[in-house]
């Protein structure tokens, strides 16, 4: 089986193109590292590129001949699609369009797409289930639901099979450190609890702590990478096998706190982590938790490697020795 994967320089879509090789997948990925790293990229063939490129798209379907695109490119910083929507309308909707009619066009059957948590917005109950409502907050939400829809209206027009992952808090690095989170410039919260125990920086703000919670802090759930990449795996393959589209949430079924997140990274490395309250994070709902039922008894989804010990020890290990 060969695939096409946009966006596999990136933090999940790296992990995710690893794994794939490592199950005998033939892969190429199509980056143009305004986000992603080359040398994220250690296996399989890499392309510089955009994947709105109509050309370079259509260059590359015809040389490989693809059996599925696992599509992961797309700018996902929630506050900057806030200040900057159209940079996220343009990026993650109308290159879709061009990419999706590509796929149409050289017979492509199979797509696995890079959705979020964001598109469920404020939760009405956790764990959020798969048929919770969808009401996006922000313009990066609205995206992946746009991604969604269109996804849903190109199966019934053109008969493409797909598989939707609304990913929760994706966390964790390669077991080994070759390969890790890095992004410029980072907002996410267990890279940034390290930098603070590295002295990297003053201190971690803990955004809000009067929120309806254990502790008062937002309550997440962690997700490692390789465990998403599994569900990439087991997803493609669920759809081929099947000739039908699912979309699935994938988390741990659990949240932990910025608070108990920051004691539990005390506890596995030892180091002490700086820290001040600060103002809330405009945007941030209290909790966010999947339910992660349909994944596991539909894929037969094993998540081995989402322990938040394990994570945040990935985590420390990689900040320690990261390669880019
Ligand atoms: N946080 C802090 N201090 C920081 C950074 C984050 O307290 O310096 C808190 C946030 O307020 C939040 C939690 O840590 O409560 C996690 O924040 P992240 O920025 O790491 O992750 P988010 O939950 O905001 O975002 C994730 C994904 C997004 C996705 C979103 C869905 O990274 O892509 O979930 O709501 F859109």
């Amino acid at each position: 089986m060969k695939v096409l994967i946009t966006g596999g320089a990136g933090y999940i879509g790296s992990h995710c193109n690893r794994y794939f090789v490592s199950k005998g997948v033939e892969t190429v990925v199509l980056d143009d590292l305004s986000d992603g790293h080359e040398e994220a990229v250690v296996v399989g063939r890499f392309v510089k590129g955009d994947f709105g490129d109509k050309d370079l798209l259509a260059q590359l379907m015809k040389e490989e001949k693809f059996d599925a695109v696992i599509h992961f490119a797309a700018f996902a910083d929630v506050a900057d699609s806030v200040a900057r929507p159209s940079r996220y309308y343009n990026n993650n909707v109308t290159k879709m369009l061009t990419l999706m009619d590509a796929i149409v066009e050289h017979g492509i059957k199979y797509v696995v797409f890079s959705s979020s948590a964001a598109t469920f917005g404020e939760p009405q109950y956790i764990p959020i289930d798969e048929n919770h409502p969808q009401n996006p907050i922000n313009p990066y939400g609205m995206t992946k639901l746009i991604g969604e829809k269109i996804l849903q209206d190109y199966e019934k027009a053109y008969g493409i099979r797909y598989c939707a992952f609304r990913y929760f808090n994706a966390a964790g690095d390669s077991r080994d450190s070759l390969i890790g989170e890095a992004h410029n410039p980072e907002h996410h919260i267990i890279p940034l609890i390290i930098r603070a125990a590295q002295g990297k920086t003053k201190q971690l703000k803990i955004f809000g702590i009067d929120y309806p919670t254990r502790d008062g802090s937002c309550l997440r759930d962690y997700v490692h990478v390789d465990d998403l990449a599994d569900a990439h795996y087991k997803g493609l393959l669920y759809i081929m096998k099947h000739n039908c589209s699912e979309d699935f949430n994938l988390g741990s079924d659990n949240g932990f706190t910025v608070l108990e997140l920051v004691h539990k990274f005390e506890e596995v490395t030892g180091k002490k982590v700086p820290y001040e309250i600060a103002e809330r994070r405009q945007g941030d709902p209290a909790s966010l938790v999947a339910s992660n039922k349909k994944a596991i008894e539909l894929l037969k989804w094993e998540l081995k490697n989402s322990d938040i010990m394990r994570i945040l020890q990935d985590a420390w290990n990689w900040e320690q020795n990261k390669r880019y």
